[in-house]
């Protein structure tokens, strides 16, 4: 199935029907708004947050290099990326990238990770600098970011030296076999899970030391705090009820705030997720596994129990609202799981080489996330929401993002693989300068081909220090060799 790309339409008309059409179809109304306003318009609408005011509505999605050193320390690639992500002049900078709290948390041997004390303190400042000298670079003052660093453990999917080590909450058949785990693998136990907590504490003292305005209580993506949130099956207090599956994410969330006064909590929230996805071997769309012998689902946050195909928005919009009563008022939406439904969670004209071509119009999911994120702010307006999912509308994400701020469906616009290809986009468009179109990111998915391939993560086509190196070189020979393997079908 082909779909008609964001870049392939030449007018704001034939664009903004394609979304009317799609909106139409899931039942919402969803429109563009055609003049940009970037000086005086909603995107430099200034936001007040913990006594701080922001100067405009974009936010940094956290973008993860696979680029740190085996000990969890930060390499020169990864700085050259957060000093990118300062030149953007994004007001928020949310989290930087997925920093693990404990060493065997992490989900590649490069991710950065809390291995020792001092050199994370080091490093730490080290990444807060990095931004502030990209703002530098942009002429913008380099301490008025708002940053956060997000915190992660990747509990199912951890990977801490490159084979999978998995630290699982819950048992559940349809998920165990999907990942690849036995069924009489051991759950984390009740006092792991405590400890870890401490971990979570210990990183974000060491972040506040270092100078961030606020961590991220990473509870998406099919990571631990994610998998908690759906452990229907889990016996004792992290398990079973509602009450029970949002505990470990409250009480370390009550524990980092009693031991870092002043410091900012968000959550980067899974708001909604579908049954997995597998290759079809002919090629065809990605295909959902049969649901059929697991019903009523034991497992899943955000998902329709009895119709996985589809979200179920109740409880992750009951947790904000409680997140916001214990003064959590950062939430940044995010959809599904980069293992089990990427086309959810990243929408791509070109899926990853070990991926599968879109089951649907990857425009109807990025649709998804915007109505999704108007549903999370609609339920609870004290919060301060982060849209996810607008990369892959191109040179007209401005153009939704506009209309979505201005109807305060959103208070800020998240952009992640924009940033990679073009950093500073949201200057320009403040600035009301043209967009270079040559640098928007068209979607290719080179940057999760890398990792997906033992190499670093960058825009292999677009950023020219990528693409000449010797992992966009070797990219350019797997991809060709993959492709004769795998035909795919026109
Ligand atoms: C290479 C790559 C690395 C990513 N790393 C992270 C990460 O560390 N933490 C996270 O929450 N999301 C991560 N994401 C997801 C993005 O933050 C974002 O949600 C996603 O790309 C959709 O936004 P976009 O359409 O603007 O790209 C990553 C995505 C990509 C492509
Ligand atoms: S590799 Fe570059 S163009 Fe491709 S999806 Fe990533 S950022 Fe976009």
């Amino acid at each position: 199935m082909k779909f008609r790309s964001p870049g392939q339409h030449k007018t704001f008309g034939s664009m903004d029907k394609h979304v009317r059409e799609l909106a139409d179809a899931l039942g919402e109304e969803l429109s563009l708004e055609e003049a940009l306003e970037g000086t005086s318009g909603p995107f430099a609408a200034p936001l007040s947050l913990q006594g701080r005011t922001l100067s405009n509505r974009f936010a940094m999605h956290p973008m993860e290099g696979w680029d740190g050193t085996t000990d969890g320390r930060p390499s020169e690639l990864t700085l050259r990326r957060w000093r990118a992500f300062g030149r953007s002049g994004a007001a928020m900078i949310w989290g930087g990238e997925a920093f693990a709290v404990t060493p065997e948390g992490r989900a590649n041997p490069r991710q950065l990770a809390l291995v020792n004390e001092e050199n994370t303190k080091e490093d730490l400042a080290l990444l807060i600098g990095a931004i502030r000298e990209g703002r530098v670079e942009s002429g913008l003052a380099p301490k008025d970011a708002f940053i956060g660093l997000q915190m992660t453990h990747s509990g199912r999917h951890a990977r801490p030296h490159g084979t999978p080590q998995p630290i699982i909450a819950a048992h559940a058949t349809w998920l165990d076999e999907h990942t690849k785990v036995s069924a009489d693998h051991p759950l984390i136990g009740d006092d792991e899970l405590q400890a870890l907590t401490r971990s979570y504490v210990h990183l974000a003292q060491l972040a506040q030391q270092a100078g961030f305005d606020f961590v991220d209580v990473k509870a998406c993506h099919g990571y631990l705090i994610h998998e908690l949130l759906g452990a229907r099956s889990r016996p004792g207090p992290y398990g079973g009820n509602y009450a029970g599956r949002t505990r470990f994410l409250l009480e370390t969330i009550t524990a980092i705030q009693d031991a870092c006064p002043g410091l900012g909590v968000g959550v980067r929230l899974c708001a909604g997720d579908v049954f997995p996805h597998r290759v079809d071997p002919d090629g065809g769309p990605g295909v959902p596994l049969d649901a059929t012998p697991h019903l009523p689902l034991n497992h899943g946050w955000g998902m329709d129990l009895q119709h996985p195909s589809q979200t179920n928005s109740a409880e992750p919009e009951q947790l904000t609202r409680d997140l916001v009563d214990r003064g959590v008022c950062l939430i940044n939406v995010t959809l599904g799981s980069p293992y089990s439904c990427p086309h959810l969670q990243r929408p791509a004209r070109n899926p990853p080489i070990d991926g599968y071509p879109p089951p649907e119009d990857p425009l109807l999911s990025v649709l998804r996330q915007v109505l999704m994120t108007r549903r999370i702010k609609a339920a609870c307006p004290g919060a301060i929401v982060v849209g996810t999912g607008y990369t892959y509308l191109q040179e007209w994400f401005p153009h939704l993002a506009q209309a979505e701020l201005r109807r305060g469906a959103v208070d800020l616009v998240g952009l992640g693989r924009m940033v990679l290809s073009y950093p500073e986009m949201p200057l320009d468009l403040l600035a009301n300068r043209d967009i270079q179109q040559s640098r928007i990111c068209r979607t290719f998915s080179d940057c999760t081909n890398g990792p997906r391939q033992g190499l670093v993560s960058g825009c292999f086509p677009l950023d020219s220090h990528y693409r000449q190196s010797e992992d966009g070189k070797r990219l350019r020979l797997l991809k060709g060799e993959r492709t004769a393997d795998h035909p795919r079908k026109p």
